[in-house]
């Protein structure tokens, strides 16, 4: 039976209302769990998916342990989609507090080697795991440095560390280093201004990208970008994360 739907919670201390988080890719996997944990956590959650019919049947599982999110259609992928949103959001009064970048794409066959890779999943992964968050950052940055107040979180991945890099699934390895330079110039570029940026390493969680054979639940793989995406004001910025704890990059 479904439970009472309880509110968001004011989640901040202002009085001004719930803190507002936008979570990417969140229909399945990392993303509905990350999603799933900020609404417990009284933050007003934007489920976005690309596909939006699949970001409502999330948001009605949610509903079913009494959480409330607002399902968003929202392909990563579409600069349009995204100046839409970042429209939308400047249009309604709590803005955007936070950005969780969590949509990704996989594309290279199991154990693919660099030498049979093709240029269309470079292009593709490229698209989602780079270009998207970074079309993110630069659509929703201005709502945050306005209000002085933002948290921005990029899931990135062990494979994309320089400091242990090695052969196997180039274009997503190539993809997730990318974004860990975007989460350096993003935090370099916001210093001061309130919004704190940082990537995550989740470990290798069970969800379609990471198979059966993975260790971890998406709670355990969730719990570090929940943590860097409420974090207090003094909290870090420019780092990359896993098991709350600073990684090589
Ligand atoms: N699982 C792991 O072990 C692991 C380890 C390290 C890092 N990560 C990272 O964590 C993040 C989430 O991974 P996951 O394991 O939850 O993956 P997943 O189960 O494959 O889910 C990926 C999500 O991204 C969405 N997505 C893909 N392309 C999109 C686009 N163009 N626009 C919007 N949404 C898009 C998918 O939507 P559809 O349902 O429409 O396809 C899905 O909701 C990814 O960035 C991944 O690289 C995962």
């Amino acid at each position: 039976m479904a439970k009472k739907i309880i509110k968001p919670a004011s989640a901040d201390a202002s009085g001004q209302g719930p803190r507002i988080a936008l979570v990417t890719g969140a229909n399945r996997g990392l993303g509905f769990e990350i999603a799933r944990q900020l609404a417990r956590r009284g933050l007003k959650v934007l489920l976005a998916s690309r596909t939006l019919t699949k970001g409502r049947a999330a948001a009605k599982l949610l509903a079913v342990e009494g959480l409330e999110v607002e399902p968003v259609r929202l392909d990563v992928t579409d600069p349009d989609q995204i100046k839409t949103l970042a429209r939308d959001l400047r249009a309604r009064p709590g803005g955007l507090d936070v950005l969780v970048n969590n949509a990704g794409v996989l594309l290279d066959p199991r154990d693919g080697r660099f030498l049979d890779s093709r240029q269309a999943t470079y292009e593709r992964t490229l698209a989602t795991n780079v270009l998207g968050p970074l079309m993110l950052c630069q659509a929703m940055l201005p709502l945050m440095i306005e209000r002085g107040y933002g948290r921005i979180v990029n899931l990135s991945s062990g494979l994309g560390q320089l400091d242990e890099m090695g052969s196997g699934t180039p274009a997503y390895r190539i993809s997730k280093t990318a974004l860990n330079a975007l989460t350096r110039i993003v935090a370099s570029d916001t210093r001061g201004t309130g919004v704190l940026v940082n990537s995550v390493c989740p470990g290798w969680v069970r969800t379609e990208m990471g198979g059966t054979e993975a260790p971890r639940t998406v709670a355990q793989g969730a719990d570090t970008a929940v943590w860097l995406a409420t974090l207090p004001g003094d909290g870090p910025s420019g780092g990359f994360f896993r098991d709350r704890k600073q990684i090589p990059w």
